[in-house]
């Protein structure tokens, strides 16, 4: 496994429309580790996109495991939000927008289908906070940052 480079925003590819999946070899198996690991190096990071590390491919990983009841890690190919219910407001950061954090309305509970490493099919119901990341990690294989949808905005320092 290996750490990869977080691409920052400014960089194109964080605009991009990352491309479907079609086969699930190694070289996908070593991505998704690769993102896992590169996104616990981070000191509070819970979901890391392809795109953000300069791969174009729709793959996203997502690490719960050390909130409260926590859930994870997930390794998914290919999601798609298949059901969307109710709304909540969510302070959000991103690993591509170090410092910046903002409010963004996202649904209360989301339904995700997506593919696992092994190209099993996997249904998530998510709610709360994992459905916030699941949302936000999504957008950014449509090349959308949480800055877009965000209405107000704060410097990370002040959270502290
Ligand atoms: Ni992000």
């Amino acid at each position: 496994m290996a750490v990869r480079q977080i691409r920052i925003i400014g960089d194109e590819i964080l605009k991009k429309r990352a491309r479907e999946i079609t086969e699930i070899d190694e070289k996908v198996q070593q991505l998704l580790d690769d993102m896992l690991e590169t996104l616990h190096q981070t000191p509070d990071g819970v979901g890391l996109a392809a795109p953000q590390v300069g791969v174009l491919k729709r793959a996203i990983v997502v690490d719960l495991s050390q909130e409260e009841n926590g859930v994870g890690p997930y390794k998914l190919i290919n999601p798609v939000i298949t059901k969307k219910k109710g709304e909540q407001v969510c302070r959000e950061g991103c690993l591509s927008v170090p410092g910046k954090l903002g409010d963004v309305t996202r649904p209360k509970e989301v339904v995700v289908e997506a593919l696992n490493e092994n190209g099993e099919k996997v249904k998530i119901k998510a709610k709360d906070l994992l459905a916030v990341v699941l949302c936000h990690e999504i957008d950014h294989l449509d090349g959308i940052l949480f800055t877009e949808k965000a209405t107000e905005f704060y410097d990370a320092e002040d959270e502290e």
